[in-house]
């Protein structure tokens, strides 16, 4: 019995410059995160530890608090906010996040601008404020059936989105407007963790999705890796049950954008403790038989 990891998981580039730049602000006085900077319980606990409080409107930081904002990014009227009330933004917005926020602004001026993702997701709610009104988030094809004719229409993705629902969407898309620009603005990471996890879904027994509950990247490595094998989401290694392990012979990890290394490893120690403790179990009915 065997675990093998994917290539690709755990924190991207976006998730880690964030929790610096927070972690760096906390250590210089009164700082808070719009929001809990990202969807990891625990990395929240510990930068809490650091200092950093977690507000959830511009109105709640107090008289000389410094504000970081999360990878996710948020709408102009944020930064407006915070000048007006002389609070201090520490930008941690993921710079691929700001390029599709930037494409947004850009594109609204003489397109109709759709992005494809979460509705309820930070990430799409702040890139929509950047496009204005001239502009809607879409999530599924059959809402991409039900849209009018536009003469012209840009489209973007929220930067976890699946790449073949994002292409299936833009040819949906082509049938209502007489000039669809597309800019996959699918991150580069979200996509290498995906094709890594779904790569050992493939041939594996189990796969295990380490990341937070709320976390749109890890959700969807979780129902990427369901549809090739049994898969289990977890967010700790406490949740691992030794019953699961019982009749796998290859046992797959990954872990989403959002998880920090040290999760990984604590569910990886747990992981190999249960299919060492199988092993032995195997290995003394054998004795038993002969
Ligand atoms: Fe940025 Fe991509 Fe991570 S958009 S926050 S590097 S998943």
């Amino acid at each position: 019995m065997t675990i093998q990891r994917a290539a690709k998981a755990g924190f991207c580039f976006g998730v880690k410059r964030a929790i610096e730049l927070a972690e760096k602000a906390a250590g210089t006085g009164l700082t808070a995160s719009l929001g809990p900077l990202i969807h990891n319980q625990q990395v929240v606990d510990y930068l809490a530890e650091k200092g950093l409080e977690v507000i959830h409107s511009v109105d709640e930081a107090k008289m000389g608090q410094q504000l970081v904002i999360r990878s996710h990014g948020v709408p102009p009227e944020t930064y407006e906010e915070a000048k007006e009330r002389g609070i201090t933004i520490i930008d941690a917005t993921c710079p691929y996040v700001q390029k599709a926020q930037r494409m947004a602004a850009s594109s609204s001026a003489n397109s109709f601008v759709i992005v494809v993702g979460d509705k309820s997701h930070p990430e799409v709610k702040g890139i929509l404020g950047w496009a204005g009104s001239n502009a809607l988030a879409i999530e599924t094809l059959a809402e991409a059936e039900d849209l009018p004719y536009y003469p012209r229409i840009t489209v973007l993705a929220q930067t976890t989105q699946q790449k073949s629902h994002f292409f299936t969407v833009v040819e949906e898309l082509k049938k209502h407007t007489g000039e669809l620009i597309v800019q996959n603005t699918i991150c580069a990471a979200t996509e290498e963790r995906q094709a890594s996890a779904r790569e050992l879904a493939e041939k594996v027994d189990l796969m295990i999705v380490v990341g937070g509950l709320s976390s749109s990247n890890t959700r969807k490595l979780g129902s990427i890796c369901s549809g090739k094998t049994k898969t289990y989401c977890i967010e700790t290694a406490e949740e691992l049950l030794e019953i699961w392990f019982t009749d796998a012979k290859i046992t797959g990890l990954t872990a989403g954008a959002s998880t920090p290394d040290w999760i990984i490893e604590e569910v990886y120690k747990k992981m190999s403790e249960f299919m060492e403790k199988t092993q032995i179990q195997e290995a003394e009915e054998s004795v038993v038989k002969t």
